[in-house]
């Protein structure tokens, strides 16, 4: 935490502030440890400028959902090369657009979605969503899309007869994944669909684990390391020698190597509940918390030993904006400054101006 206190520069809160240094060395350390893997930054956990610049720098591919985080990167001069999409449904005009920079690989999980990228991107090869199971992930991504295996064969084979090149199968055990056999039981039924499409006359080649590889949010989380350890030799059992492997870290990349800085904004003593009121809330940056996700909170000033408890809320005059139960703080005052970490993942990236607060800048020290 004193490093990000170190880093901060005089600015009024709330403001993002990524650490230079942590983010190369989360970087690092993820490409070091996923060896004969594709890593493609899922843009999505944090879109700032300066991030996939040093990220383009460093060598990695990017994921994306939307016609303006390709722009985006374009913009960056990004090589269309590096650019994926696993957003399993797209809207054409995003097909269309990725298939005009050269992009020949696209997820589906329905016959809609496979009709839509053989009319907009004719020919290119298909990677179909599988559904696993995301019972260690404190933010799954179930239901919304992927296809059971039966199902998942199907369309692999009907893309085919649609003039498009079944290549393989992708999963996500959900974000913020804390436990490993998450990664072992989606790639059983990944290998299942694999040797099923096989029976049905088709060789697939391209295997995408997702993203998933959680951060500090408190506790003690397995690295990436240990993570990719296990899918590396559970792939080795399970897969031909020869696949194209892809993971689409987003969190792992950045939360860790950003804070939230915000000021406390106003307390209450409500029915025996002491409030603390800051200037990031729900809406401006502390989005997960409506999903249980915990955040770590810092003062600035030397804490003091009157501890309490304290529930901690955003700034908008909006009952739902509530980020925390019960944390332990000693007293602060109006003004007084507070870390938030980690805050480099899914915070300003979802920020919105509701009732006019500010969305924090993102700073790169
Ligand atoms: C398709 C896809 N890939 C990658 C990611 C990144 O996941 P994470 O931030 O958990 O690594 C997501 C997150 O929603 C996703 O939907």
């Amino acid at each position: 935490m004193q490093r990000f206190i170190d880093l901060c520069p005089v600015q009024e809160s709330p403001f993002l502030l990524m650490d230079r240094a942590a983010l190369e060395s989360k970087v690092n350390d993820f490409l070091t440890h996923t060896k004969n893997c594709g890593v493609f930054y899922a843009v999505k956990a944090n879109p700032e400028p300066q991030v996939i610049s040093m990220f383009a720098k460093a060598g990695l591919g990017f994921e994306i959902s939307s016609t303006a985080e390709l722009d985006l990167l374009l913009g960056l001069g990004v090589d269309a090369k590096k650019i994926i999409t696993s957003n399993p449904i797209k809207a054409p005009a995003f097909i269309a657009k990725m298939y005009q920079h050269g992009v020949r690989q696209f997820v589906f999980d329905s016959v809609t979605e496979a009709e839509k990228i053989a009319e907009q991107a004719p020919g290119s090869d298909v990677v179909i969503r599988l559904t696993v199971e995301n019972l260690e992930s404190s933010w799954p991504l179930t239901d919304k899309f992927g296809v059971g295996p039966d199902e998942a064969v199907n369309l692999l084979l009907h893309s085919r007869d649609l003039g498009l090149n079944p290549a393989g199968v992708t999963f996500h055990v959900g974000s913020q994944c804390e436990g490993v056999l998450s990664w072992h039981a989606a790639l059983e039924r990944a290998a299942d669909v694999w040797r099923q499409t096989a029976e049905g006359g088709v060789e697939l080649n391209v295997l995408n684990i997702g993203g998933g590889f959680p951060a500090n949010h408190g506790a003690d989380v397995p690295s990436v390391a240990a993570i990719y350890d296990i899918v590396f030799t559970r792939v080795a059992e399970l897969f031909p020698p020869d696949i194209t492997l892809e993971a689409e870290p987003g969190r792992a990349l950045v939360a860790d190597a950003g804070a939230l800085v915000g000021s406390v904004v106003g307390k209450a003593a409500r029915d025996g509940e002491n409030w603390l009121y800051l200037d990031v809330g729900v809406f401006n940056g502390l989005m997960e918390a409506v999903g249980d996700i915990p955040y770590v909170f810092t003062p600035f000033s030397d804490p003091g030993t009157d501890v309490k408890k304290w529930t901690i809320a955003g700034p908008s005059c909006d009952s739902f904006d509530v980020v925390a139960k019960d944390i332990s703080l000693a007293e602060l005052a109006v003004g007084d400054r507070v870390l938030i970490t980690p805050g480099g993942a899914y915070t300003t990236a979802y920020a919105s101006n509701f009732n006019g607060v500010q969305i924090p800048a993102v700073i790169v020290a």
